[in-house]
């Protein structure tokens, strides 16, 4: 069956950050400190979806998907990050796996969504060796919870873009700006990866993926600096995340980093521990210059000549079919199927005086991306399902609320839900598929 989905991430939608034992998680402790996110916003209530989860429930069952992609709290299921487990935070996630079966949607949870709890970053938080096996433990228990009617597992969202944003650059939480000191972070979230793949599985989970954030990577030129600068971009983005875990090796890391003795023996052999499937997140390609300055081995060059979201990322959907096929030309055999687990747009989507809101940019967006993919497949990649980003506006990270990516527009005064033209169209899609292609 393939898998049509929306997907959505716990700390955007839930809220109720301090209710039921939940613990602190590092993006409670950014989002409150001056400065960090746009207009100081948080997601203390964000969609209020920890409370109004039945009325989204709702809302997927009228859209007619198949699939639900939604992450796992961390902080909820473990508050310190490890030991002592919340009984009802379980709960939480049990009744809502329960009521999408009940309805015929997959649950596909993700166990980590950039919300860490706050208690190991003050251990260091994924510069740590010992969260990775911390991860495998919250893994664990909430798979013994919800293995026995839950097939598909993804361990963690973007592991790039954790790092990045996260710990190089410091525009996420943690807000660490350790520019390539940041790579210890991409190696202890891939073992932590590798371990929690082997936990889920003796827990019983039966299919396990790991979703990483890809990119077709663009030189500003033909020139010798340019394309050397995009191909450490495409080193650093791609490359890091897809060959530990399908080759079992790193590409060269030696222009980036003078140590790397925080791989050890061993390693290697855990991360590539064979997967069902990868998940992609697709938003747009990225052209790279050669480096202005000494900090970073490029520059972000910036794609013009296209349309572009509220974000001002470019729309290429052509990207996407760009993408899967080098991934099936680099990765060959090793490639296990692709999920595509996000794809999707932010407008400045204002109901209009009748209550509706046209977005029918997005209706674009999603309708070329979608036939990008089919493209890719008829040209022999295998992808067995696509997630829309996002059910629900909800919490954009730093940008808080000003990025709408939802099928769903949410009026976060009121916390009233209106679907969109695009959730409409998307129904309407939906209706037309024969789901077992
Ligand atoms: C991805 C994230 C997701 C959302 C979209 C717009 O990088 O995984 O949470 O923020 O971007």
């Amino acid at each position: 069956m393939f898998l049509w989905g929306t997907a959505t991430a716990a700390y955007q939608i839930e809220g109720a950050t301090g209710e039921d034992g939940r613990g602190a998680s590092i993006w409670d402790t950014f989002s409150h400190e001056p400065g960090r996110t746009s207009r100081g916003q948080t997601g203390d209530v964000a969609c209020d979806h920890y409370h109004r989860w039945p009325e989204d429930v709702a809302l997927m069952a009228g859209l007619g998907v198949n699939a639900y992609r939604f992450s796992i709290a961390w902080p909820r299921v473990q508050p310190l990050g490890s030991g002592q487990v919340n009984a009802p935070g379980l709960d939480f996630y049990e009744r809502l796996v329960d009521a999408l079966l009940g309805i015929g949607i997959q649950p596909v949870p993700t166990l980590f969504h950039w919300d860490l709890p706050q208690a190991l970053e003050e251990r260091g938080g994924w510069l740590d060796r010992d969260v990775c096996e911390r991860f495998a433990g919250y893994a664990a228990v909430t798979a013994e919870r919800l293995a026995d009617r839950v097939p598909l597992w993804i361990t963690l969202n973007e592991p790039f873009v954790h790092m990045a944003y996260g710990y190089a650059t410091g525009v996420h939480a943690p807000g660490r700006a350790l520019l390539t000191g940041a790579l210890p972070a991409a190696h202890h979230q891939l073992l932590g990866h590798g371990l929690a793949v082997q936990a889920l599985r003796a827990a019983g989970a039966s299919q396990v993926a790991l979703t990483n954030n890809c990119t077709p990577v663009w030189p500003a030129s033909q020139e010798e600096p340019d394309v050397r600068a995009a191909d450490a971009y495409d080193i650093l983005h791609n490359r890091l995340f897809n060959d530990p875990v399908l080759l079992g090796k790193y590409p060269d890391l030696s222009a980036y980093t003078a140590e790397l003795d925080f791989i050890r023996e061993g390693d290697l052999a855990t991360i590539a521990t064979p997967l069902d499937a990868l998940g992609v997140n697709y938003y747009n390609p990225t052209r790279i210059a050669a480096p202005t300055g000494d900090a970073l081995p490029f520059d972000d060059a910036g794609v013009s000549g296209y349309p572009t979201t509220a974000f001002g990322w470019p729309v290429v959907p052509d990207g996407l079919r760009e993408l899967l096929t080098g991934l099936k030309a680099r990765y060959g055999t090793a490639l296990p199927p692709i999920l595509i687990t996000e794809n999707g747009c932010s407008q400045q989507d204002v109901p209009a005086e009748d209550g509706t809101i046209d977005d029918a940019a997005r209706v674009d967006f999603l309708d070329r991306h979608i036939s990008a993919m089919r493209e890719a497949m008829g040209e022999g990649v295998d992808v067995r399902g696509y997630f829309v980003w996002s059910l629900l506006d909800n919490f954009e990270w730093a940008e808080g609320y000003d990025q709408r990516f939802g099928l769903v527009h949410v009026d976060f005064d009121t916390q009233r839900r209106t679907p969109k033209r695009s959730y409409h169209w998307f129904a309407e899609f939906l209706r037309g598929q024969n789901t077992d292609t």
